[in-house]
């Protein structure tokens, strides 16, 4: 399978990285009309689905946030129900039931008091863009106070990298799984300002995965993925770089 990846960076904050991770991921997905999924890595800032008209996959609610990421069990809420439902989510008494799930889930699934509930399957992640193409999913972060305190800890813990990694690998193995009688699948980052911490581990996977014929795992001698070793992968990181109007005459 062809696994093609686009991932966006900065150095500098604001240079329209998440405009053009979505403007690049609605052109595939209405060009190809093969899956492409808009993974939204800014964890620590604005979340993709404060700024789109985001449909959350619907699921039975009386589930906890986890339960979720069993999978959706009924599409998808209207962009407004969508609203309400992430209301519950910041709410301190409601937490959970009825709330959508967000990539902060996933990657934090396998805390150490969570190790007794089998990994979660990210199909339950799959948002979709109100009236967008049917190609098109996006996975959000939560900017939620709560969510961002989170999972910042982990986030900017260099230790912490090589865990951040295999929650990808594993988020691009299932998602390999998932489409798998595709001809193609596309996966569009966007990443948070600043090379360090979650750009920096994307960055790491680019090279790692996007060298043809020579992927290597993030320990030597540890297996990649079964779907992962074996897909034909193309990735194409973008450094976005505009110039500042205040740097005018002097660059
Ligand atoms: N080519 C462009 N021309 C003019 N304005 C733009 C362009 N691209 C993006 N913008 C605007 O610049 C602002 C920042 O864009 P965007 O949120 O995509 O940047 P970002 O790099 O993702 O920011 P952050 O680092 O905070 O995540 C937005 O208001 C956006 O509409
Ligand atoms: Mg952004």
């Amino acid at each position: 399978m062809r696994l093609r990846c686009y991932s966006f960076h900065s150095v500098k904050g604001g240079v329209g990285k998440s405009t053009l991770a979505t403007a690049c991921a609605l052109a595939l997905a209405e060009r190809d009309g093969e899956p492409v999924v808009l993974i939204d890595m800014d964890l620590t800032g604005t979340s993709l689905g404060d700024v789109l008209k985001l449909e959350a996959p619907r699921w039975n609610a009386e589930h906890p946030v986890l339960k979720a990421l069993e999978g959706p069990s009924d599409g998808f809420s209207s962009h407004e129900e969508t609203m309400e439902r992430v209301r519950l989510r910041q709410d301190e008494e409601l937490r959970g039931v009825g709330a959508p799930p967000y990539l902060n889930d996933f990657l934090l699934f396998p805390a150490p008091e969570r190790v007794d509930i089998e990994d979660a399957d990210p199909v339950g992640l799959l948002w979709r863009l109100q009236r967008g193409p049917e190609a098109l999913r996006i996975i959000p972060s939560s900017a939620l106070p709560r969510d961002v305190e989170a999972i910042v800890s982990v986030v900017y813990d260099e230790e912490r990298t090589a865990f951040l990694q295999q929650r990808l690998e594993y988020l691009m193995e299932a998602l390999l799984l998932l489409y798998r009688d595709e001809p193609s699948l596309t996966l569009v980052f966007d990443t948070p300002p600043s090379i360090p911490g979650l750009s920096r581990a994307v960055l790491s996977l680019a090279l790692r995965l996007g060298a043809q014929g020579d992927k290597r795992p993030i320990v030597p001698r540890r297996a990649l993925p079964y779907e992962l070793d074996n897909a034909e992968v193309r990735w194409i990181a973008c450094l976005v770089a505009t110039l500042d109007r205040q740097d005018r005459g002097t660059v």
